[in-house]
């Protein structure tokens, strides 16, 4: 039987003597459904696994979806691939949310390290349902039956704004339209109540006027990362990062420019809209 070890930090547990090269019983993944919710990220070592061991551990969960711009595995299109170095550097420099842009977001994403530079490129992730907890009594209040707007359009800014990123693009533009989701949303599992907002993709408060809704979103992006709210996870070949799309933001430290980083990624359709 494996062991699931809470990290010393706002979220995070490590899985210690599972094989995911294996099957997994139901009972186990049953065990992992609820510590992921839990938990909210889950780390795993040393797991040297195929690219069909990666997709059915994804499976255990749920169907699986493709990325509408990232590349991914030929044989294994819902592998996307993360990689990044001297001509390609990351883009990603902002906390989110896996795909917020969509009408329902990633109920999860397993991410596996397949180049890792030493000690660097690692990922924080941060709680927002510590955040959602600490908020006062009164912006509690105000917040409740709030919307905003996410986007891929915001999102992919800069990758639009390249030379032919905008041609490039257009399909993906086209098929994802600007979605509003609530400001807290309650966690299916948990109950948990939390602030579901990321600088990446949430375009705007609604309702407000442009300098309220920054102010707004700016300040409760900067509460929700707050080191006391936040867990750094040091990659290592073959570690792998499982987290709860509904209730962390994460983001990679992009300090590893110009080596090599490479990463692999299976993407977990969620069944229910975020409420
Ligand atoms: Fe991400």
């Amino acid at each position: 039987m494996f062991t699931i070890k809470k990290v010393d930090a706002a979220l995070g547990a490590t899985v210690e003597n599972l094989d995911l090269t294996a099957p997994l019983q139901e009972t186990d993944i049953a065990e992992l459904k609820w510590a992921l919710a839990e938990y909210q990220v889950l780390f795993f070592r040393d797991q040297d696994i195929s690219y069909r061991n990666h997709q059915e551990f994804g499976i255990a969960f749920g169907s699986l979806q493709r990325h509408p711009s990232y590349p991914a595995i030929d044989e294994f299109p819902e592998i996307m691939i993360l990689e990044n170095d001297r001509e390609n550097p990351s883009k990603i420099d902002e906390w989110h949310t896996d795909m917020s842009f969509k009408a329902m977001p990633p109920l999860g994403s397993i991410l596996i390290g397949r180049v890792v530079p030493d000690n660097r490129g690692d990922t924080m992730f941060s709680n927002l349902a510590a955040a959602y907890e600490d908020l006062p009594g009164s912006l509690k209040r105000s917040l409740e039956g709030m919307t905003a707007t996410h986007s891929f359009a915001y999102g992919f800014k800069e990758s639009i704004a390249e030379p032919g990123g905008r041609e490039r693009l257009k399909d993906a533009i086209n098929n994802n339209p600007d979605v509003v989701h609530p400001v807290i949303r309650t966690h299916p599992v948990t109950g948990r109540k939390l602030i579901f907002l990321n600088r990446l993709f949430t375009r705007k408060i609604d309702g407000l006027s442009e300098r309220k809704s920054n102010d707004l979103l700016n300040s409760l992006c900067d509460h929700m990362v707050q080191d006391k709210y936040v867990y750094r996870f040091n990659w290592r070949k073959n570690s792998i990062a499982f987290w709860d799309n509904r209730s962390v933001l994460h983001v990679p430290v992009n300090d590893y420019w110009p080596a090599l980083r490479r990463m692999e990624r299976v993407t977990i359709n969620d069944t229910l809209a975020p409420a």
